[in-house]
């Protein structure tokens, strides 16, 4: 997959793996990255998918409404591309915190559905839930903050809060910031989220 790799200066920190949303690419999230944590290493993706020019990391059938036989061969194609690239540039494996926006936040989610603690942890800005259609493996303790818009028109409310009971069903520990804007990621849940990163990681 087309990616960008910044080592960070302090090997204990997480690797945060970075998701673009619908449009973006491997750079969009790496500003936002620094803020949340400057010293992590950084592991910029690119989704696999052109949808009329537009990168994603799967197909999309509609607005919300995915199809779901790519989301499961590039949500496999991802959890690979970890795996790799952790060899290729001598990270910790068991030490990577996704952070997802919109349609990357959306992989980052089903990632955890479908294969279970391969993260250490996840900042998921305004995700929706990935499939309804299977049991969510245990997450024990798994710590995901969710961004969510309470006029967030793409990422419906309830679907914030359908994705925040799975994951803590599954025994992940989530948290949930609500802003009253939409789908645009703003300063405050940027500062939000940094917050919560500094007393987890
Ligand atoms: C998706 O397709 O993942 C969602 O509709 C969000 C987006 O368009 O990026």
């Amino acid at each position: 997959m087309q990616h960008i790799f910044i080592k960070g200066t302090d090997d204990s920190k997480p690797t945060l793996l970075l998701l673009h949303g619908t449009g973006g690419n491997e750079h969009d999230l790496i500003s936002l990255a620094k803020e949340i944590d400057p010293t992590a290493s950084l592991l910029g993706v690119r989704g696999n998918v052109v949808e009329n020019g537009m990168p994603r990391f799967f197909r999309r059938l509609a607005e919300g409404v995915f199809d779901m036989a790519d989301l499961e061969v590039r949500t496999k194609e991802l959890a690979e591309f970890i795996d790799e690239s952790a060899e290729r540039y001598s990270f910790n494996r068991e030490n990577v915190v996704a952070i997802g926006y919109s349609n990357g936040a959306n992989i980052a989610g089903n990632l955890l559905f479908r294969n279970g603690p391969v993260l250490k942890g996840a900042i998921l800005h305004h995700p929706m839930v990935p499939r309804r259609d299977i049991e969510v493996p245990v997450l024990p303790q798994l710590p995901v903050w969710i961004g969510a818009g309470k006029n967030d028109y793409m990422c419906p409310p309830q679907e914030s809060k359908d994705l925040e009971g799975l994951l803590t069903a599954a025994g992940a520990k989530v948290e949930v910031y609500w802003s009253d804007y939409g789908h645009q990621l703003t300063h405050d849940e940027l500062k939000a989220a940094k917050a919560w990163y500094a007393t987890h990681f």
